[in-house]
């Protein structure tokens, strides 16, 4: 099976935990892509759902094919967030924002009440960082952010080139109206004191290191579906199960 064949696997795989009723927040990316395609046979076949999308890309999609679409303002509450990711640790610690999406996926993830990743066996890593770390940042001061960005990386013994994201010529525009620096950091051992650190600087709107949100990944291998769940978290009485 090729990567595009997994990823719909794995959509495939996470479409057996949308139930009828439920507000889904729905993805952005090719693999979010083909959950959609799936999504929407279910719908066209009977099923009740209502979508947030994570994306204008995917808003349109999703219109295209008649999936039903609220938006976070008029549902604020979600049951079940299904999206891709760049990267994921074993601690569904994510990478995510390699198409840009990452504020509004990250804000509709933590609206969510659990939040499956659905992915192709490449994006396993034992530690995130080979994926450039996309940071979300305001187009005002864009060289002071990019230059403390640096800064509070090497404070953590991270370095590498910190690049603007540009399509056609053109800086790369989010759908929130931000620019994207793409942060060539390699391995993060630390994705929290990151995290942390890249908050801390005015200009950073959000970043792509996703921490805690995902509550399983479905990945999708030549040997089959792998489902990670995340660790108990100290003082939760259940695991989020999804398998
Ligand atoms: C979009 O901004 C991203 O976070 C995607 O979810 C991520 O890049 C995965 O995309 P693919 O499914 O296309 O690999």
């Amino acid at each position: 099976m090729d990567a595009k064949q997994l990823k719909v696997e794995a959509a495939r795989a996470a479409l057996a935990h949308v139930t009828d009723g439920m507000r889904l927040g729905i993805g952005s990316g090719t693999t979010a892509e083909a959950f959609v395609r799936l999504l929407a046979d279910k719908v066209a076949n009977g099923m009740t759902i209502i979508g947030v999308p994570t994306s204008e890309r995917t808003a349109s999609l999703c219109r295209e094919l008649g999936v039903p679409l609220s938006t976070l303002d008029e549902t604020p509450e979600l049951d079940l967030t299904v999206d891709g990711a760049d990267e994921v640790d074993a601690d569904l610690t994510l990478i995510k924002g390699g198409g840009g999406a990452l504020l509004r996926e990250k804000i509709v993830a933590a609206a969510s009440g659990r939040m499956i990743v659905i992915a192709d066996a490449t994006k396993m890593v034992d530690t995130l960082g080979r994926f450039p770390l996309p940071i979300e940042v305001n187009r005002f001061g864009l060289r002071a952010t990019e230059i403390a960005i640096g800064a509070a990386a090497l404070d953590l013994n991270l370095s590498g080139a910190v690049t603007l994201r540009m399509t056609d010529g053109q800086a790369f525009v989010t759908d929130g109206g931000h620019f994207i620096l793409d942060a060539s950091f390699g391995r993060i051992p630390d994705t929290r004191a990151l995290s942390n650190a890249l908050h801390a600087i005015p200009g950073v709107v959000e970043h792509g290191l996703f921490i805690g949100l995902a509550s399983a990944a479905i990945i999708a291998g030549g040997d089959g579906i792998q489902v990670v769940h995340a660790a108990r978290k100290p003082g939760s009485s259940t695991d989020h199960d999804v398998a």
